[in-house]
């Protein structure tokens, strides 16, 4: 028998960022050393079926095609069997799932019943991570600067006062389904009926909505990789001429600049690595997470939000904030599998009853 470790990649997923994750997982799937590495491919399609695949299938695809959704990937016909996952045959998966179904805490539960190490924040960590609401709490009740918000609740939507959030958070206002990603459903609102309308179209989306004051500035970026004892990357800027960094601003738009690193004194970047840290330890992550800012004109840095599972595009951040930080795109994929095997062999050390 072969002594590789054996990776199973998952990917897909049925959020709205299935496609990005589909990229990510390309990207993923290179950096993984044959030598050392005996891949699997897991997709797990729209529907939220999970099938096992071939790795060509999904690196034999254009990732523009993929991004803009002028191709899919589809499972092959002959995959009838669902995916089995049986103690033993997979040594780690790498959870390759951005937003709901994936990177909430859902798909680490069932890896975790199933006892399988996989990489990146545990159960609770993935589900606070995806919920801005319940994160920006937590942080806010450690002192950690964040905007002002409310949440509203869409089983108390006929409450909704929306003269008062203005009069409370002011104008222009963020409007933002708790938990999604990659901007999808968020809008600005300039105006009380653009609010009205926001608020509406959020709730589609979501049971739970986030109206936020407007942070004008910089967005700044930091990776954090580690279990116990985490280490910052360097800082990044995310520089666009959109109205605010949405779904096609991140993902197809060529004129997006990433700065790194960010251009910053040593005490913002100081401030920014620590509270980079800090965010990471109270949100009960593991293995990897992107904390993101708002440095606003006034100077004031404010944590926007933690992703437990970052991109790895071509143009995502986290890994070239830890190639810009000494640490490449192979390295940080073998580091982050060990840390996946590392936690899970600590973990399985933990007394369960008495
Ligand atoms: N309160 C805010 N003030 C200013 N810009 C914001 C605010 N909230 C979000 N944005 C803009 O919208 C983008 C996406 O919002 P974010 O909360 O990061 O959601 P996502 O999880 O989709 O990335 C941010 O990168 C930023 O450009
Ligand atoms: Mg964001």
């Amino acid at each position: 028998m072969s002594d590789k470790i054996r990776v199973g990649v998952l990917c897909g997923g049925v959020s709205c960022e299935h496609e990005v994750s589909l990229v990510s997982a390309q990207n993923v799937m290179r950096a993984l050393d044959p030598e050392k590495y005996e891949t699997s491919l897991i997709f797990i399609d729209k529907k939220g079926h999970w099938h096992q695949v071939a790795p060509r299938d999904l690196l034999d695809h254009d990732s523009h095609k993929l991004l803009s959704g002028t191709c899919e990937l589809t499972a092959p016909v002959s995959t009838k069997a669902p995916v089995t996952l049986p103690e033993g045959r997979l040594d780690v998966i790498f959870p390759v799932l951005h937003g709901p179904y994936g990177e909430d805490g859902t798909v680490q539960g069932f890896l975790k019943l199933a006892r399988v190490p996989f990489v990146g924040a545990d159960v609770c960590g993935s589900a606070v991570g995806m919920d801005k609401d319940i994160q920006k709490r937590i942080l806010r009740d450690a002192g950690i600067p964040v905007v002002k918000f409310r949440t509203l609740y869409s089983a108390h939507r006929d409450k909704l006062d929306p003269e008062m959030l203005i009069e409370q958070l002011g104008l222009p206002l963020f409007v933002k389904p708790a938990n999604l990603g990659s901007s999808v459903a968020i809008s600005k609102a300039k105006t009380k009926d653009e609010l009205i309308a926001a608020i509406d179209n959020a709730f589609e989306y979501d049971k739970k909505v986030l109206v936020e004051e407007f942070c004008p500035g910089r967005e700044i970026e930091c990776a954090v990789l580690g279990n116990e004892s985490p280490i910052a990357s360097v800082p990044g800027e995310v520089i666009t001429s959109y109205e605010f960094y949405d779904f096609e601003a991140k993902y197809l738009d060529d004129k997006l600049k990433l700065e790194i690193p960010a251009s910053l004194t040593a005490s913002q970047v100081r401030q920014v690595q620590e509270l980079s840290i800090c965010a990471f330890e109270l949100l009960s992550c593991a293995g990897m997470a992107r904390v993101d800012f708002f440095l606003r004109d006034d100077g004031k840095l404010l944590v926007n939000e933690i992703n437990t599972i970052p991109g790895f595009t071509n143009s995502s951040m986290y890994p070239k904030l830890w190639d810009a930080s000494g640490i490449g795109y192979v390295e940080l994929v073998d580091r982050l599998i060990e840390l996946a095997l590392e936690r899970h062999n600590r973990e399985s050390l933990l007394k369960t009853s008495n």
